[in-house]
């Protein structure tokens, strides 16, 4: 018999499980993790993060290699499309990463269960094994990792090959003619932006009068100007009525958000990405009386704890932004606070990243929050042209903007737009993370010729002097 009595049981497997049970293990707790999907990695791995990098980094090569080499000085004959063995890459890429965290599991003495969960008591977890059978098992202290998953859009009923979601949308067998995204967000502008590249008409329809709504103002503007320079149609002000599927594709009608005329637009698929909700879906919360907010969220306090003092929650299921980073460092934190030490996460300093081309990356505020909140503040803006590597290497779009307090110089926020921003933005954080000021950035040296002195300069901005501009 296996012995099922646990210090910390972590169910779900991903970004904030499978990190929060392997930190767990490593300091001494008897740990467990469950997932039901069959794979750990949960959203993230399986149907997020990377397959759809792994698809916007082979869709930029088949860009680039018809319209991006012929600056370079060469020219390649007819670039053809092989989608299938496009998609066997992404998951291949996935496969071999899960076994990553197979491994990982076995390294560190997690116990992994692949089955649905549900929470029976205070101390005990039903697991429904997917290869048949159950287990009961105890523990000290639950983790609830549960993540999130799609918001369906009324009348428009997902069926992954004509209506979509984000994981319908990664897994596509022919490239459509014309794919409408709805709902201008993250998912919207990185799928869309594959689907383009390997030759789809995209429109985006958004309900808002901008894209990425929470990104700072400026930022947003520019990711739409250059998306549209790309070709990617965006509809505004807009919401989806009415979706009606007919032989060829599905006919949307939509009218303006203000209220107005109508208008139909026809797709041949739609892809739905409109937000995630927290996912608790037969977890047995309402019986063991853990209490969700208005939103579905689990309620937790600073160290996780939800309104059972033996039950935790972590990630996408709580409240703050939905990203991997967030959930892994929140996984991390609950097992060192379990284990007596002083976990702690730094919300003010979580970095974003859009990884469309080019990136768009952020951390901490926007000029937006800055004037919100009153705060005297400066700006350093250094745009990539002035960059003698961006230059040689053909990746002038875009700049860097430092926010800093206009009476410290203390760096507040900083946004990005480039190539390499999603890499960039880190050193931004790190500066945040030891509470620099853009002096002490515009005073580190930066290695030559990297984008990354852009970043110097935008520290010298911040301060009223520049060196290349
Ligand atoms: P999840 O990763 O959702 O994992 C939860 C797991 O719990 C799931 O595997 C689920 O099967 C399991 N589960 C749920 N209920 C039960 C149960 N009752 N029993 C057993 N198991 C259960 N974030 C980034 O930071 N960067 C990105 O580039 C990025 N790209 C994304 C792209 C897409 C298309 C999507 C959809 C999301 C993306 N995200 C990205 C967001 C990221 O995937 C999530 O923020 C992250 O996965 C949240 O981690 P989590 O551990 O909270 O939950
Ligand atoms: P999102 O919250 O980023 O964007 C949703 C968009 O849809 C918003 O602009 C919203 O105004 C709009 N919208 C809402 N209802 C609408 C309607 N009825 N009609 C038209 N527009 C409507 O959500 P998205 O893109 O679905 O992504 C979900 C989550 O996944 C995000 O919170 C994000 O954090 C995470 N994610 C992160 C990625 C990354 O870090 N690179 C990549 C992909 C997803």
């Amino acid at each position: 018999m296996a012995d099922n009595n646990f210090d910390v049981v972590f169910v779900g497997g991903g970004p904030g499980g499978y990190i929060g049970a392997i930190r767990a293990a490593q300091l001494g707790l008897k740990t467990a993790c469950i997932d039901k999907r069959g794979a750990f990695g949960g959203t993230c791995l399986n149907v997020g993060c990377i397959p759809s990098k792994a698809l916007l980094k082979s869709s930029e090569y088949f860009h680039l290699a018809q319209h991006g080499l012929s600056d370079h000085g060469f020219s390649v004959g007819e670039v053809k499309l092989d989608l299938p063995k496009m998609m066997a890459r992404k998951d291949k890429v996935v496969g071999d990463t899960v076994k990553g965290i197979d491994f990982l599991f076995k390294k560190n003495k997690v116990t992994p269960f692949k089955g649905a969960a549900t929470i029976t008591g205070p101390n005990t977890v039903k697991v429904v094994l997917n290869d048949g059978g159950e287990e009961v098992l105890t523990a000290k202290n639950i983790i609830i990792a549960t993540g999130s998953d799609v918001v369906a859009l009324p009348g428009l009923t997902i069926d992954e090959q004509v209506i979509v979601s984000s994981t319908g949308a990664l897994a596509l067998g022919a490239v459509p003619k014309h794919l409408v995204v709805i709902g201008g967000g993250v998912i919207g502008l990185e799928l869309g932006s594959v689907w383009q590249r390997l030759g789809a008409k995209v429109t985006v329809v958004e309900f808002l009068d901008r894209l990425i709504p929470g990104m700072d103002g400026e930022i947003a503007k520019n990711v739409q100007r250059v998306l549209a320079k790309q070709g990617m149609d965006f509809k505004l002000g807009k919401k989806v009525v009415k979706g009606e599927k007919g032989k060829a594709g599905v006919t949307l009608t939509l009218e303006p958000a203000a209220g107005g005329a109508a208008e139909t637009l026809d797709a041949d698929v739609v892809l739905v990405a409109i937000g995630r909700r927290p996912y608790t879906d037969n977890l047995g919360l309402d019986k063991v009386g853990v209490a969700l907010d208005p939103k579905g969220r689990v309620v937790v306090d600073h160290h996780y704890k939800s309104s059972v003092p033996s039950i935790f929650a972590i990630g996408d299921v709580i409240t703050g932004p939905m990203l991997a980073h967030k959930a892994e460092e929140e996984g991390v934190a609950i097992a060192e606070l379990l284990a007596g030490q002083a976990g702690h996460v730094n919300y003010d300093v979580i970095p974003s990243v859009i990884y469309t081309s080019p990136e768009v990356a952020s951390v901490g505020k926007t000029e937006e929050e800055l004037k919100a909140a009153g705060i005297d503040y400066k700006v350093g803006k250094v745009p990539f042209s002035v960059n003698a590597r961006a230059r040689a290497n053909g990746d002038i779009e875009g700049f860097v903007k430092i926010l800093t307090d206009a009476r410290t110089d203390k760096v507040l926020g900083c946004h990005i737009i480039h190539a390499d921003a999603g890499t960039l933005i880190a050193e931004a954080a790190l500066a945040m993370e030891f509470g620099a000021s853009a002096e002490d950035i515009a005073r580190t040296c930066h290695a030559h010729p990297t984008v990354s002195e852009v970043i110097k300069e935008a520290g010298l901005a911040a301060n009223g002097r520049t060196l290349n501009m």
